[in-house]
């Protein structure tokens, strides 16, 4: 007979050994980054649900509305007036490109042709910049 006092505990550590990858990596592999949110403002143009999937439509239809009908419309967020700009509504609250657009962008891998001619806010230099 053989000594199943040996080889059971030998399979299961062999089965932990062999699926370590799967079980080590669970959860940090799948995790997106996170873009920096504005630390003084709380709501969004849209709510949270609309912003986030489409706010490539909402930028197209801003163009569109500005170039074509010249619709300059104010409108207000949180008792603030914006207008509809990507330079002047949207970076006016979320201040870095960098820290939040390309956060999501990157990990997307997609990557708007819009700063070829829209100005970015200037960032900020951080330790990592300047060294
Ligand atoms: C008045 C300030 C303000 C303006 C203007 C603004 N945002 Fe936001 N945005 C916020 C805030 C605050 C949040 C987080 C909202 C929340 O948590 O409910 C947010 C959330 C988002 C998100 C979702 C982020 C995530 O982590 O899922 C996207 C995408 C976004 N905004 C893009 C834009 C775009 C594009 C524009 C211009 C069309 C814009 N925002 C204009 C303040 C603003
Ligand atoms: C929460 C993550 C997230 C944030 C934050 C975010 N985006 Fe996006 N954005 C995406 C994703 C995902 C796509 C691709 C969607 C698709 O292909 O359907 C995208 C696509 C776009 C597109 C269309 C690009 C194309 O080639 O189709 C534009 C324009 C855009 N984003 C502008 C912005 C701007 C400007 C900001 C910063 C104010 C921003 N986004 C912040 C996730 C984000
Ligand atoms: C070839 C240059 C060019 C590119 C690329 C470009 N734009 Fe524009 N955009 C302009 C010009 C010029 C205006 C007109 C500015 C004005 O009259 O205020 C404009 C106006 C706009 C407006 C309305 C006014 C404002 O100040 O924002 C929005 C919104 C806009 N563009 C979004 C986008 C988005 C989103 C992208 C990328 C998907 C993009 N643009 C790419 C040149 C460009």
């Amino acid at each position: 007979m053989y000594d199943s006092g040996k080889i059971i505990p030998g399979l299961i550590i062999f089965v932990l050994i062999v699926t370590f990858p799967i079980w080590f990596n669970h959860g940090v592999a799948a995790d997106p980054p996170k873009a920096e949110l504005p630390k003084d403002k709380k709501q969004c143009v849209l709510p949270l649900s609309e912003i986030r999937p489409n706010h490539m439509k909402t930028l197209n239809q801003w163009r569109d509305e500005v170039l074509r009908t010249e619709d300059r419309s104010f409108f207000s967020v949180e008792g603030t007036m914006y207008q509809k700009s990507l330079q002047n509504a949207c970076m006016q609250c979320h201040v870095s490109k960098k820290k939040f657009c390309d956060v999501c962008h990157t990990y997307a891998a997609v990557t708007p042709y819009c700063w070829d001619c829209h100005l970015e806010p200037v960032e900020e230099a951080t330790k990592e910049d300047v060294n």
